[in-house]
């Protein structure tokens, strides 16, 4: 973390005005937080920062308003949430910017806590506009960077308005992010394997040509397994999801990864329906039935899977194996997901998952606690996977 200061580099923040952008985007059904995953794992910076005496001013978007006001979209409704999290008083404040927000300043006490209004709510956020980054940075002395999910966006309060503040540091947990990703990615423990998943090659081109250069083996499930194996000449049939006009990208990735070794599937669920409670069939990839749907990978492969895992001190995760979200195609996944976490917890693995599908499958395995790290973060995790420079991390290096 040396690129970066963190709060353990902020000398005298008593009576300072701190700005801190969190990532409330929190899941919500009619007005309430159905997941506070996000709103717990900001509370330990709020809470250091109170307690350390700043003036806290906590700010975030909700949603996509698309630069106006809508009542749907206000942040009002996660104050008390953020009071039950950290048992401090937080003070909602309904603008971002302008008046009321300068006032509520001027009257804050050291230790005290305010939540702003949806930056969302003007158009200069998303414009990461000059003036707005002025505004939000009016009478603030240390800006605080706490939203490692919304780091790549390029908005004003994640990026801009930090060159208009004299003091920035990064929060806890875009630290801990950010250390965590180092480990897994950067400066990793060789053997490194990365398992990737989801539906298209077309989506995670990147991701892939990245993956390649830095780590040791690329685990390839779920539906993308699928095009490689058409790929490399096996038959398919009509109903298996196969990107076809990405066959020849995959042969070239195939063909490109030089000291990466690929790991496909051997075996493959099979079934007719795509529905709940199909009966389970397998086939080795050579001998596949014709036109069946393929939800899942083999048992054969699953080992395969889980022989590689074991070999390698560093495992990186981005997306299930199969449609998790259906029985029985969660088998794999559950079975990779438990292995994982038995060689994490027996101290063998350094393991670190991220993107909304891979952590639901995490959930959904029972083994979401056990990996070494879970990033909070489904876009920003896979823009940092791709080998981005994101614009909200590139603002706090020193
Ligand atoms: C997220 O939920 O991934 C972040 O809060 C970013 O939200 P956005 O995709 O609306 O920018």
């Amino acid at each position: 973390m040396s690129k970066f200061n963190t709060l353990d580099d902020l000398k005298q923040i008593n009576g300072k005005v701190v700005f801190v952008r969190a990532d409330l985007n929190v899941p919500a059904k009619d007005g309430k937080v159905t997941d506070t995953t996000r709103i717990d794992r900001f509370v330990p910076t709020m809470n250091e920062l109170a307690d350390k005496g700043a003036k806290v001013v906590v700010a975030s978007h909700f949603g996509r308003p698309d630069g106006e006001k809508k009542p749907e979209f206000s942040l009002a409704f996660i104050a008390p949430e953020l009071e039950k999290a950290s048992g401090k008083k937080v003070t909602f404040i309904d603008d971002c910017i302008g008046d009321k927000v300068q006032a509520a300043i001027a009257d804050m006490k050291d230790g005290d806590i305010i939540l702003l209004e949806n930056l969302r709510f003007y158009p200069g956020e998303e414009k990461n506009d000059d003036s707005f980054c002025k505004e939000l940075a009016k009478n603030v002395d240390i800006y605080v960077d706490d939203a490692f999910s919304t780091a790549h966006r390029a908005h004003a309060s994640t990026a801009g308005m930090a060159a208009f503040v004299p003091v920035k540091a990064a929060g806890r947990l875009m630290q801990e992010e950010l250390d965590a990703l180092d480990k897994a990615l950067e400066n990793p423990e060789h053997p490194v394997a990365a398992i990737v998943g989801g539906s298209k090659i077309s989506t995670k081109l990147d991701l892939l040509g990245n993956l390649v250069k830095k780590v040791d083996y690329l685990l390839i499930g779920g539906a993308m397994a699928n095009t490689f194996l058409a790929a490399k000449g096996y038959k398919m049939g009509d109903k298996a999801m196969v990107e076809t006009g990405m066959l020849d990208t995959a042969k070239q990735i195939l063909a490109n990864a030089g000291k990466c070794e690929i790991v496909l599937p051997v075996d493959l669920m099979w079934v007719d329906e795509f529905a709940e409670g199909q009966p389970a069939r397998y086939a080795d990839v050579d001998a596949l039935p014709e036109n069946k749907i393929y939800p899942d990978i083999g048992p054969k492969s699953t080992q395969a899977f889980i022989d590689v895992i074991k070999k390698c001190k560093t495992l990186i995760w981005n997306g299930p194996v199969g449609a998790f979200e259906i029985k029985p195609f969660d088998t794999a996944t559950n079975a990779i997901a438990q292995a994982v976490a038995e060689q994490t917890k027996a101290g063998k693995l350094i393991s670190v998952a991220g993107g909304g599908d891979t952590v639901s499958s995490l959930k959904k395995a029972g083994v979401k606690a056990d990996l070494t790290y879970v990033s909070a973060a489904g876009g920003a995790f896979l823009e940092w996977m791709e080998g981005k420079q994101l614009p909200g991390v590139k603002v706090l290096e020193k």
